[in-house]
């Protein structure tokens, strides 16, 4: 089987995992023939998907533009990914050189990958670590050394709290973190949900039923359920819209039913 020499040693190539399925579909090289199979057969349900991940990377990008506007430099970045363009480093120090950035994530290659990027970046860093356990993420030494966290941060959470079972509690994780953040700090989060797909529900269930078989279950929810996560934040305009419907650089391209799927906002701390 192939194993090139950017995967790091350990990890098993015979199953498929979500940051390389995601890196697939977001046109990267960091995948093997396992994600790219699961891949395609998300993509027999949902054949737009490319689309709603793209519409998802241009949220992110505008969100880390809007918080450096807003006088932000610091940045937790939860479940980041591996590396791919337009990354959240590169758009905070193109926007402002003294950025730092704390990339988080549990999956070994992209932890790997972002630390092959990051080499000689001395205002960002990787950690290994899970959203699940926010306590061990918030007593890192990486986190303590990168992110002064008396001072405003922006966390961001995007594409990842669909990852996290009700069982996890997420709405707790989120909450420890929250708690830990300084006021202004702002909530960056993405999450998929069936409102807005233009498709029928139970052909989205196909899709969602690849990720329960590769035991990565992606957890849809409602519009109102995510919103919860940001208890204790006061949402920023325009609150939580489709993702091309936040701050759109551009008129909005109404033409691509996917794009407009899943919700996006940011809040920001009192
Ligand atoms: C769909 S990707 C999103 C990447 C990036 N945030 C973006 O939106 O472009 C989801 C990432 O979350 C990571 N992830 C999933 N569950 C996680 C957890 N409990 N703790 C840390 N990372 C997690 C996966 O490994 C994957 O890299």
């Amino acid at each position: 089987m192939e194993r090139p020499a950017w995967a790091p040693p350990g990890i098993d190539i015979s199953v498929p995992s979500v940051s390389r399925i995601y890196d697939y579909y977001l046109g990267g090289s960091h995948n093997f023939e396992v994600d790219r199979e699961a891949a395609r057969k998300v993509m027999e349900f949902v054949p737009g998907l490319p689309k709603i991940q793209q519409a998802n990377r241009a949220f992110m990008r505008r969100a880390v533009r809007y918080a450096v506007s807003e006088g932000i430099t610091q940045f937790l970045d939860i479940g980041s990914g591996i590396p791919t363009f337009g990354n959240v480093h590169e758009v905070a120090q193109g926007a402002a050189p003294e950025a730092r950035v704390l990339y988080v994530d549990h999956d070994p290659v992209a932890v790997a990958h972002s630390q092959a990027v990051l080499e000689g970046n001395a205002n960002a860093g990787v950690l290994a670590a899970d959203l699940r356990k926010p306590r061990d993420i918030l007593a890192a030494p990486e986190t303590g050394s990168l992110l002064d966290l008396d001072r405003p941060v922006a966390l961001l959470l995007v594409s990842v709290l669909h990852f996290v079972q009700d069982t996890d509690e997420p709405q707790r994780a989120v909450a420890e973190l929250r708690d830990a953040l300084a006021p202004g700090s702002l909530l960056i989060v993405s999450h998929a949900s069936y409102e807005g797909i233009p498709l029928p529900q139970e052909r989205v269930g196909g899709a969602v039923d690849v990720y329960r078989d590769i035991r990565n279950p992606l957890v849809m929810r409602t519009r109102e359920e995510i919103a919860r996560f940001f208890d204790g934040f006061r949402m920023v305009e325009p609150g939580l819209v489709s993702m091309p419907e936040w701050r759109p650089d551009n008129p909005l391209d109404q033409e691509d039913p996917y794009a407009f799927s899943g919700f996006a906002g940011v809040g920001r701390k009192a």
